[in-house]
């Protein structure tokens, strides 16, 4: 069995993990700093940097206790080399440097992105579910605060984007719509359980990119998304209505109706993607995947030849389970990385990933 310790320090998470050979979470620690940055109305880096460095040590003893590990057992480390926010990912690479540097042990790192779709495999469902031969070729929602995209994945782990967000990401437009709303922060969280009391069907709001309207999607746009449309939506029927923002109701039937058009822009285009490229299975992970709605339309829409899988919730937000669980693949490969690896704040090109082929 090979022990990998993940640490994940991308954006306003600090966490740790222990997983056995790629696929076994012994232990998930997570210190959120949602406290710290809400007061600001979303996150600050510089402040998610000093925040990361206070917390390590005590979220990497968390893990270690939780899964009855020390750090002598742990057979390489895999951290969260980028994309995310620079001063953030440097506190967690320089520790994961620290660490490997004085133990002699691998450094291994990863992609935050790919670790977000690796996250839905983990377990022995999720394994099974990625061994399974008949689930290729696979297209993978990425939706979360940072990014939204559509890849598909073929068996010998060929990856290609089919497209992805031209503005703000789908996590993204829930933040700053529940900003708009005087929600609070994290917004998906606090916009689903507002819209829960809430008619969607209420309000309007557009469904850009996908050819409503009367305006024609062009080619380039087909599978790419754009959510500061109904961004701007939501500020004009708040400025219209700013008599109307103390009535409960009215912010409920708002919130609904907004992330019903977040939700269905994103299963839209999941389901036409999944039939122009014939797909065998869908796979859905990232932050935003936690919400029920989505969840649930998914299952609704995805044909029942097609595989769903949906990143359990508690792996869907930012976690180092999904950062160790992918480390594994490349330990097993015996692929590690230099220790003067810098981390990096955009998403490169991808074409393969590394838990396949
Ligand atoms: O994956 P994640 O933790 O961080 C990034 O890599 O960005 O995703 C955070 C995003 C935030 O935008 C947050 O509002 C959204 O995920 N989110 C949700 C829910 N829980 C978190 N969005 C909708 N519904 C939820 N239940
Ligand atoms: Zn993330």
């Amino acid at each position: 069995m090979s022990l990998i310790l993940g640490i994940e320090s991308s954006c306003d998470e600090t966490a740790c993990a222990v997983v056995a050979d790629g696929y076994k979470v012994l232990s998930s620690a997570i210190a959120s700093q949602i406290a710290k940055h809400s007061v600001h109305g979303g996150v600050v880096p510089e402040l998610a940097a000093r925040e990361h460095l206070t917390a390590l040590r005590r979220v990497l003893s968390e893990a270690l206790a939780e899964a009855d590990k020390t750090l002598a057992d742990i057979d390489a480390i895999a951290v969260t080399q980028g994309p995310g926010l620079m001063p953030a990912l440097s506190v967690g690479l320089n520790f994961a440097k620290g660490l490997a540097m004085n133990s002699g042990k691998k450094l291994i790192g990863v992609n935050h992105f790919v670790g977000h779709i690796y996250s839905a495999f983990l377990g022995e469902q999720g394994r099974g579910f990625l061994e399974c031969k008949t689930n290729y070729p696979l297209l993978a929602l990425v939706v979360s605060g940072g990014h939204t995209a559509l890849m598909l994945i073929d068996r010998d782990g060929c990856m290609r984007r089919l497209g992805s967000t031209i503005d703000d990401a789908a996590g993204e437009a829930l933040d700053k719509g529940a900003k708009l709303l005087g929600l609070g922060y994290p917004g998906g969280p606090v916009i689903q359980k507002t819209a829960e009391k809430g008619d969607k069907l209420k309000y309007d709001f557009p469904r850009p990119l996908t050819g409503g309207a009367g305006k024609p999607v062009s080619p380039e746009n087909l599978f790419n998304f754009s959510f500061s449309g109904i961004k701007t939506a939501l500020l004009y029927h708040v400025e219209r209505n700013r008599n109307m923002l103390d009535d409960e109701q009215f912010v409920a039937d708002t919130a609904a109706s907004y992330q019903w058009a977040v939700v269905d822009v994103l299963v839209r285009k999941t389901m036409l993607a999944a039939e122009k490229f014939n797909v065998r299975s869908i796979v859905c992970a990232g932050g935003v995947a936690c919400n029920s709605l989505l969840r649930d339309e998914l299952a609704k829409r995805t044909p029942e030849v097609i595989g769903l899988q949906l990143a359990e919730r508690k792996n869907c937000t930012d976690n180092a389970a999904m950062i160790g669980g992918l480390g594994w693949h490349f330990f097993r490969k015996n692929i590690s990385s230099e220790l003067s690896i810098d981390a990096f704040a955009r998403l490169p090109e991808l074409s393969r990933v590394p838990f396949l082929g």
